[in-house]
């Protein structure tokens, strides 16, 4: 229609790069790669531009986050740069009281749980983000013609922090409400969902080539519990950016189970874990979306032949599929030998442009 956006500058100089033509399953000249926490602490240039500088106010920082999303670029030429945030800045920027604390994760001064407390969870305003905004401006033009992703976390990961107050094994306070209060926690689940796709519309618009929402924690739930109480919630945030074109990625660990709903709620990309090989991920998903993975993370601390076969295994798997894009199955771990990330995008290239 006459008020479809048009791509951004960025995502046109992109469209041709092979990690967009993964996400879009078109024929690439090599598998490309990226890494879920590739910008982080595995880098000593990272620990290095990090220090003194707390990680909430190091995501409002754009010339840090410029410098620590091009750094794993530089370092491993992948074939994508992720936006250096978290999840939890866009819960910062509208007022609540959280922090990042080093070794633990999100925590929340005062959790959310009755109706009452959703009145601080106000929408999202650009103007909220403006340095969101200037940050990506400034790596697109940085970046060129690799792809920038942009990220936001689901409204159930994000739910489940606010609910429990930080990181929880269980989800037990999270799961009550969803059980005992249903309507409650759709009307929170919404308001996130709102939240979330106002945060991702500013990074698309900015120029992000495209975006992945992470629900990391949702591995928690039945199929018939996801479909009910999370599935609207992360429909309603693809939904509101599908009009940009651009690929949405959707990642969860521990989804097997949920892998073709995921899929489903309006994903292009879906991301897999390391326990579900990806040939069997693809009868689940369907033929018509590419994915995302999976390589075990832990499987860096092994010798090289060993991440060679494994890194094989995973190629071997994917053929069944047509669009991949190679990745781990969840983030890089802290003290993976960065040496180890190099070599593997390196032998994912040459392994795949002999094909
Ligand atoms: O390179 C990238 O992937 C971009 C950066 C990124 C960060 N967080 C930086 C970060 C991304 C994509 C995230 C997303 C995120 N944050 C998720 C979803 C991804 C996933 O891992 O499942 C989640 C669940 C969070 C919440 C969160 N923030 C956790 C669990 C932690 C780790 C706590 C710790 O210290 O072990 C954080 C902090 C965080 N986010 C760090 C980084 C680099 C570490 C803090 C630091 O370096 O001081």
């Amino acid at each position: 229609t006459a008020d479809d956006p048009r791509p951004t500058r960025a995502a046109a100089a992109t469209a041709d790069s092979a990690f967009i033509r993964a996400c879009r399953r078109e024929p690439v000249p090599h598998t490309p790669v990226w890494f879920m926490r590739q910008a982080g602490r595995s880098l000593p240039e990272y620990r290095k531009v990090r220090e003194g500088t707390g990680m909430l106010e190091s995501c409002m920082r754009p010339d840090l986050v410029t410098e620590i999303t091009l750094q794993p670029v530089r370092r491993h030429k992948v074939d994508a740069a992720i936006y250096f945030s978290d999840i939890v800045v866009p819960l910062k920027a509208i007022g609540l009281d959280l922090d990042i604390k080093p070794g633990i994760g999100p925590v929340v001064a005062q959790p959310i749980r009755t109706r009452a407390d959703l009145d601080r969870l106000r929408p999202l305003d650009p103007d909220d983000v403006s340095y969101v905004a200037e940050a990506v401006g400034m790596l697109t033009e940085e970046l060129g013609s690799t792809p920038l992703i942009g990220f936001a976390g689901a409204p159930f990961t994000l739910a489940s922090y606010l609910v429990e107050g930080g990181p929880s094994r269980n989800h037990e306070h999270t799961k009550a409400l969803m059980y005992g209060e249903p309507q409650l926690w759709a009307d929170l689940l919404d308001r996130l969902a709102g939240i979330t796709a106002a945060f991702l519309t500013v990074q698309i618009e900015a120029g992000a080539s495209a975006v992945q929402l992470f629900d990391s924690w949702v591995g928690a739930l039945a199929p018939d519990d996801y479909r009910r109480s999370v599935m609207p919630a992360s429909a309603k945030v693809f939904d509101a950016v599908a009009r940009y074109g651009v690929p949405r990625i959707h990642f969860g660990v521990g989804t097997g189970e949920l892998l073709g709903l995921m899929g489903q709620a309006g994903a292009d990309v879906v991301g897999v874990d390391w326990r579900v090989p990806l040939d069997e991920a693809a009868s689940r998903v369907g033929r018509h979306k590419a994915l995302q993975g999976n390589l075990d993370p832990a499987v860096l601390f092994a010798p090289r032949q060993v991440v060679e076969t494994k890194a094989r295994e995973v190629l071997h798997a994917a053929q069944a599929g047509p669009g991949h894009i190679f990745n781990l199955g969840h983030g890089v771990l802290p003290s993976t030998d960065p040496d180890a990330l190099t070599r593997l995008v390196e032998f994912v290239h040459t392994t795949t442009e002999a094909r």
